[in-house]
């Protein structure tokens, strides 16, 4: 078990949607929590609730895709809060348009922030979960790391490295008989913003998730060291679904929406 009682843990992306959702929920199991955003006034926003509400917090302005901005600013957390418990690389963008339409830039961008984070800020904090033999790594990465869908080459190529990320990581290890653990996270879309104008044709099978929801169930599968949350249930129908011709997989996919369900994707205006 994983318990967030007096832990550092650090949040990546925490100035919105379940970044910052998490960060008052584990603020509120008494966690020291390390919140870090490219968004500073986002930050300063959730630091100052949470210290009104007495919680332990720490903010760090950070731009996840400057590798060398992560490596300075976890020396800085070492330094001025120590080392870290629970990492939740949380923080992800989407560029939502088609290959063709995306420029180059911004499929960069994209894999620094969802994918290439995830190795810098693991290099940063494990070394001291090793030598302490415990600690957890979360990596949310997202349903589109299982299923691709039009609109998403992108940001469905970042998640699909997240995870095998993640399974890689665990592996590892296992084969330095490690107690430090890891959490996959994969979840259908969720009413953050983040999607906005997504639409799912099937709602009773593959509903917007509440973000609610959703951060109660990363924390939950966290403290019980669960390796993989898949939300909702009906994603796992895809590990069957793959066993059958791909043009069967593509009507079915098709069938279920999820190759629609991008059409109408607007996102959230000035996002980073
Ligand atoms: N929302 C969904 O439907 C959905 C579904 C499945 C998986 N997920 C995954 O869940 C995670 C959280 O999603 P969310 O919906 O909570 O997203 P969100 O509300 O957009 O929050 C993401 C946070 O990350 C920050 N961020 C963006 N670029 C950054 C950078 N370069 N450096 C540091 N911080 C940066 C954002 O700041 P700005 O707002 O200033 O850009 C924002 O505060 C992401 O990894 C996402 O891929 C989301």
């Amino acid at each position: 078990m994983t318990k967030f009682r007096g832990k550092k843990v650090l949040i990546t992306g925490a100035a919105s949607g379940i970044g910052r959702l998490m960060a008052q929920k584990i603020a509120a199991k008494q966690a020291h929590v390390v919140l870090w955003d490219i968004n500073q006034a986002g930050l300063d926003t959730v630091a100052e609730e949470l210290r009104t509400q007495g919680r332990v917090v720490s903010t760090y302005a950070v731009n996840l895709a400057d590798r060398e901005a992560i490596y300075a600013a976890a020396e800085q957390v070492k330094d001025e809060v120590g080392a870290i418990d629970v990492l939740i690389n949380n923080a992800g963008i989407v560029s939502g348009q088609p290959l063709l339409d995306n420029p180059d830039e911004r499929i960069m961008l994209t894999f620094n922030v969802n994918t290439l984070a995830l190795f810098w800020m693991t290099k940063a904090f494990l070394p001291d979960m090793l030598a302490q033999n415990r600690g957890h790594i979360v990596t949310v990465a997202s349903a589109g790391g299982i299923v691709g869908t039009a609109r998403l080459t992108d940001y469905c190529a970042s998640k699909f490295a997240a995870i095998g990320f993640d399974e890689s990581l665990r592996l590892e290890l296992e084969r330095l008989h490690s107690k430090v653990r890891t959490t996959i996270v994969c979840p259908f879309y969720i009413d953050t913003g983040m999607f906005e104008g997504v639409k799912t044709r099937f709602g009773f099978l593959l509903p917007i998730l509440k973000p609610d929801y959703v951060a109660d169930r990363i924390i939950k599968t966290i403290e019980s060291n669960g390796q993989r949350l898949i939300m909702p249930r009906f994603v796992y129908a895809n590990y069957l679904v793959r066993i059958l011709p791909v043009s069967v997989q593509d009507f079915l996919f098709g069938f279920f929406g999820i190759n629609k369900s991008m059409d109408d994707f607007t996102g959230r205006s000035g996002a980073h």
